[in-house]
């Protein structure tokens, strides 16, 4: 069997796309023909991987079974349509979007979370990528779940503009433009309501329950990737006028009491987490400073919660955009071609 792979990633000039092509050179994945696609508009244009420009693709018109892995992130509707004809062309897809997640059969995974679970990919070709904001708050709660089992989470996230793509990004940069010369802002076309210098209580779409469908993923999320429906998890999504980085903050019970001494304990031994907390000004983790460009998960401001025995409250940071997505993804990939596809 292969040790290099024929690789595609679908939505390569999308804010997550290009951020994976950058992760398979940085990582040094074993590439051995890289093929960048996204739609129609962008074929012909070219993309830089491992000092060669190549050149974009169309989608519609791109053979599957060229390549053995195919990274996907160019919105649900095009994995709904693209990812089972790949995955039956017999590429393996690790897709970004939320249209698999709850599929039957199809894993969803966070590899230092349920890394085992790669090995499902057999049942239909393709394996899910969970959300940005599940995958950084289960990173950080795996060690303490470990520990003493979580019955409880509440959480509030702060989440970056760039987990809308690169539109929500330049609509967020030329608001806060406008605003700050004085002028008018244009009529937002992402967002419903001006993001510059706000904070919108709302991601993704309103279900019937009052609650959003970024929040309901954490909560559909949870559960499959710890396999425990039992954990009860209790969140409100915001958008916030930050760029990159997501953070989070987390108040859980556990079965049992853990201390702030151990649970940092925990976190500094876990794999993908990094303690940032000394308890003074600046001594703590934030989205535009640790939270971008980096890979790590951070933990500050840890401590016990004044209102419930087993309750710890802390702050939770990571690169929305690497970890929350093409880092991830690009992990999963790693395992799938070391430990199955080699
Ligand atoms: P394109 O740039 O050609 O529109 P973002 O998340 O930053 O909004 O990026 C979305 C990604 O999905 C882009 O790479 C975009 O390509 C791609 N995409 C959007 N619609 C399609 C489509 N119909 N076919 C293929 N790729 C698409």
């Amino acid at each position: 069997m292969a040790n290099v792979f024929d690789v595609a990633v679908v939505g390569a000039t999308g804010a997550v796309g290009q951020v994976m092509l950058e992760i398979l050179e940085e990582r040094d994945f074993p590439v051995r023909n890289m093929y960048p696609l996204a739609s129609p508009r962008s074929a012909g244009k070219t993309v830089q991987f491992k000092g060669r420009t190549i050149t974009i693709e169309d989608l519609t018109e791109f053979d599957f079974s060229q390549v053995q892995i195919g990274l996907f992130s160019a919105g649900g509707d095009i994995s709904k349509d693209y990812a089972p004809k790949a995955a039956e062309a017999g590429c393996v897809v690790v897709d970004n979007t939320s249209y698999f997640r709850q599929a039957e059969g199809v894993p969803l995974v966070i590899p230092e979370v349920n890394g085992h679970r790669i090995a499902d990919y057999t049942n239909r070709g393709i394996i899910a990528n969970p959300n940005c904001s599940t995958i950084q708050m289960l990173v950080a709660l795996k060690p303490l779940h470990d520990f003493a089992t979580i019955e409880r989470i509440n959480v509030a996230t702060y989440q970056a503009v760039s987990g809308s793509g690169n539109a929500a990004v330049s609509e967020l940069a030329d608001q806060s433009a406008r605003l700050l010369n004085g002028q008018p802002i244009e009529e937002p076309t992402v967002y419903p309501k001006q993001i510059a210098f706000n904070v919108l209580p709302h991601i993704d779409d309103f279900m019937d329950n009052g609650y959003t469908k970024e929040e309901m993923k954490m909560v559909w999320e949870t559960g499959k990737i710890l396999e425990n429906e039992n954990v009860l998890v209790n969140p409100t999504t915001a958008r916030v006028p930050v760029f990159y980085g997501h953070s989070e903050a987390l108040h859980i019970e556990t079965s049992t009491k853990v201390t702030a001494a151990k649970a940092r304990e925990l976190f500094d031994a876990a794999a993908g987490t990094s303690v940032m907390d000394t308890r003074e000004p600046g001594g703590y983790a934030t989205a535009a400073i640790e939270g971008a460009t980096t890979d790590d998960v951070f933990v500050s401001r840890i401590r016990e919660d004044l209102t419930a025995d087993n309750g710890l409250d802390f702050w939770v940071v990571s690169d929305n955009v690497r970890k929350g997505a093409a880092l991830n993804t690009i992990q999963i990939a790693e395992r799938l071609a070391a430990d199955y596809l080699s």
